[in-house]
């Protein structure tokens, strides 16, 4: 073949390519319209915990319980007037969003879950906080993870997502395993299987892993990936509860008047754990009164965790170097550190050359797969401090701060 019929056919190949991806079908449509071909397993109730974590937790294999979420208390008693009713402190206040579809630098206001309830149906307003402790003996921990090493410092969060219906989120992963239960409503979650199509989605927001493609509009000329990706819809009603395995990608939409309480837990638990010690009848008297949540910062006190995050953004960086890195780490939220005198620099630029072996100001995936054992180590203490240097001027400030892959 001569060189310039071998060009054209290139040329011709790029050129049908890229007309190609606007006829394929998704193309600005909402994230997940087109191939939604993947399903999920389903099962009635919650499962046995060993079945639990042998086939999905540790499978990393997303599962739907019908009905799940029926035997908790709040599906019968958690009625709008129940919750006008019911005594809250005086001082409580609920963090409350703004904006319907999603939108990470919206406004977020506070107000008392009273206020908020009195006002969500005309307001459009989305209660996204924790469960208020008054009303958190309502709620049973699933009983599928009912189980000490879980139960015993694995807890990391409980949200309540409280809304009249229509918000969307951001397409978006969590570094921590998750169950979602519904109480109201019904809920749309698109997801994508990290193993097979993370690379499809484009996380251009890796600070806070997120996408910033339009969920209403995928617009394929800007994440060209998404056309060849299969998705999983999985619509839940009322009743319902869904697991969302650790880093799988999502979307969530809520339809009609709708109420949920998800639970976040730490994905490094060892694999070795006692399943015989699980609860086999579940106690219903384990409700998320009488279980600790210990928060997002106890994640990173493990070195797994640290390797993880930090694989997961270099991956997605090219030429990483340290103001990526920091940028990638904390994002926006450096602005906050700044404002507030954290000196937090050194501290990240010891971090920073701890893993850029060559010296070169790059960190690269080849020079992680080098490190030693005692550098990660070194690196979650720098973590470590680093949270503590927050966690200082948070409670000086007394302002929001949390690391935005939180949510
Ligand atoms: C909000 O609307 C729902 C129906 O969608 C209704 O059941 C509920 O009582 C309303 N809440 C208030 C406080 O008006
Ligand atoms: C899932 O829910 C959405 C929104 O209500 C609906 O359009 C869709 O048809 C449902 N899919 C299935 C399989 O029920």
């Amino acid at each position: 073949m001569k060189i310039e019929t071998c060009f054209l056919i290139v040329l011709a190949f790029v050129f049908t390519h890229t007309r190609e991806l606007t006829q394929e079908p998704g193309h600005l449509k909402p994230f997940g319209f087109a191939k939604s071909t993947q399903t999920c397993d389903e099962v009635d109730n919650f499962p046995p915990p060993d079945v639990f974590f042998n086939e999905y937790v540790f499978k990393r294999k997303p599962l739907v319980m019908r009905n799940a979420a029926k035997l908790s208390p709040a599906f019968r008693t958690w009625t709008d007037d129940y919750f006008l009713q019911v005594e809250e402190p005086s001082n409580h206040l609920v963090s409350v969003e703004t904006e319907k579809k999603e939108d990470r630098s919206q406004e977020v206001r506070e107000m008392p879950f009273s206020e908020f309830v009195s006002s969500y149906n005309t307001s459009g307003i989305y209660m996204v906080n924790p469960v208020p402790p008054f009303i958190r003996q309502d709620i049973i921990l699933p009983c599928c993870m009912q189980c000490p090493f879980i139960v015993e410092g694995k807890l990391v969060e409980n949200i309540m997502w409280f809304s009249s219906g229509g918000t969307k989120s951001v397409v978006h992963t969590d570094s921590v395993e998750n169950i979602n239960c519904l109480y109201r409503g019904d809920k749309q979650f698109v997801m994508v299987d990290p193993d097979e199509y993370g690379d499809k989605v484009d996380i251009d927001h890796p600070e806070g892993s997120y996408s910033g493609v339009d969920v209403d509009s995928v617009d394929y000329t800007n994440y060209p990936g998404l056309a060849d990706v299969e998705f999983y819809t999985i619509n839940i009603t009322a009743g319902d509860c869904l697991f969302i395995p650790y880093k799988w990608i999502h979307q969530v939409r809520s339809f009609g008047n709708n109420l949920a309480v998800n639970i976040w837990w730490n994905h490094f638990i060892p694999k070795d754990v006692s399943l015989e010690s699980c609860n086999k009848d579940c106690d219903l008297q384990m409700t998320l009164r009488r279980v600790d949540f210990r928060g997002f910062d106890q994640v990173m006190e493990s070195v797994d965790a640290i390797k993880d995050h930090v694989y997961a953004l270099v991956s997605r960086l090219t030429d990483c170097d340290y103001n990526k890195f920091l940028n990638g780490l904390i994002g926006e939220d450096i602005k906050f550190l700044k404002d507030n005198n954290i000196p937090y620099d050194l501290l990240m630029r010891k971090m920073f050359q701890e893993m850029d072996l060559d010296e070169d100001g790059y960190i690269h995936e080849k020079e992680l797969d080098k490190l030693e054992e005692q550098s990660w180590v070194r690196v979650q203490q720098i973590m470590e401090e680093f949270s503590s240097l927050i966690k200082d001027a948070e409670s000086l400030d007394n302002g929001e701060f949390r690391f935005k892959d939180e949510l």
